[in-house]
C-alpha cells in the first residue's frame, strides 16, 4: 500500500500544511503504507495549456498529460503505484493556492472523460483527501462563501480518482513573530494559544485520517 501525498504550501518545513500532512503520513504508516511527500513547490510546472492531446480520438495512451515537465514523473508515480492520495494546500484568495490548483489541472483533466456517464480513466479507485489549512475561524468559513470552493474541487477528487474526505485546520498561525509583519487584523495572543491548544487536535486529526485512508 503506496500513499502519497503532495504539499502544496510554499513553505516546506514547520509550518501548518506541511505539518498535517506528515501527520497524516506518520498515521498511514503506524497502518503500514509506504509513505511519500512530494514538495510541489520544488518542482518546475505548469497547469493545463489547454493542448487537448490527452482529449484527442487516436491519443496513444488514456489518461496522461502530453506535457513533459517535472510534475510528469509524479503524475506517472500516481497512476501506476499509488493506492491513496493526500493533497494539502493553504488557502490563497479562498481557494486552492496557485501550484496546487495547477497540479490538480495536470491531474484531473487526463482522466476526465467526455462521455455521457463522466466516467474517469483513472485505472483503478483510490481513497483520496484534501487537507486545507487558513486563516480564518470555521464560523467564517460559511459566511466567507469558502465551502462551495473546497466541496468542488473535493467532488473533482471523488469523480476522478475516489472517494475523497475534506479535513481543515482553521484560524492558523500564519507568522513566527507578529511584531515583525503587519498584523493590525490578528491578535497574536489568541493565534498563539490556538496554535498550543487546537492545533495538535488537527494533527491528531490528520494522523487518524492518514489510518483511515489506508484502511
Ligand atoms: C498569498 C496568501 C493569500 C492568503 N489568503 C488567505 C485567504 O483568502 N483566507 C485565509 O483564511 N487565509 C489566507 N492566507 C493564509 C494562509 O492560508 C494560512 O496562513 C495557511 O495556514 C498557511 O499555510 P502554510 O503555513 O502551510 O504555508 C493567505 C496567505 C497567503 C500567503
Amino acid at each position: 500500500m503506496k500513499m502519497m501525498a503532495m504539499n502544496g504550501s510554499p513553505r516546506k518545513k514547520g509550518w501548518n500544511t506541511v505539518s498535517m500532512l506528515e501527520s497524516m503520513l506518520e498515521g498511514a504508516r503506524s497502518a503500514g503504507a509506504e509513505t511519500e511527500l512530494v514538495q510541489l513547490y520544488d518542482l518546475t510546472f505548469s497547469g493545463c495549456i489547454s493542448c487537448f492531446s490527452c482529449k484527442r480520438l487516436e491519443r496513444k495512451q488514456d489518461g496522461v498529460c502530453a506535457i513533459q515537465d517535472d510534475l510528469t514523473p509524479v503524475l506517472a508515480a500516481i497512476r501506476e503505484s499509488c493506492d491513496a492520495l493526500v493533497v494539502g494546500t493553504p488557502v490563497y484568495y479562498g481557494c486552492e493556492t496557485a501550484g496546487t490548483r495547477a497540479f490538480l489541472e495536470r491531474l484531473c483533466f487526463p482522466n476526465g472523460k467526455y462521455d455521457l456517464q463522466r466516467s474517469s480513466l483513472f485505472p483503478r479507485r483510490i481513497n483520496t483527501a484534501l487537507i486545507y489549512t487558513m486563516n480564518v475561524s470555521e464560523a467564517r468559513i460559511a459566511e466567507m462563501g469558502y465551502a462551495t470552493g473546497f466541496e468542488r474541487t473535493r467532488s473533482m477528487l471523488d469523480r476522478h480518482l475516489g472517494p475523497c474526505e475534506l479535513l481543515l485546520a482553521t484560524d492558523t498561525l500564519q507568522y513566527a513573530d507578529y511584531t515583525c509583519y503587519e498584523s493590525e487584523i490578528f491578535d497574536e495572543a489568541a493565534k498563539r494559544r490556538r496554535h498550543e491548544e487546537v492545533f495538535p487536535q488537527d494533527l491528531r486529526k490528520a494522523f487518524e485520517l492518514g489510518v483511515r485512508l489506508v484502511a
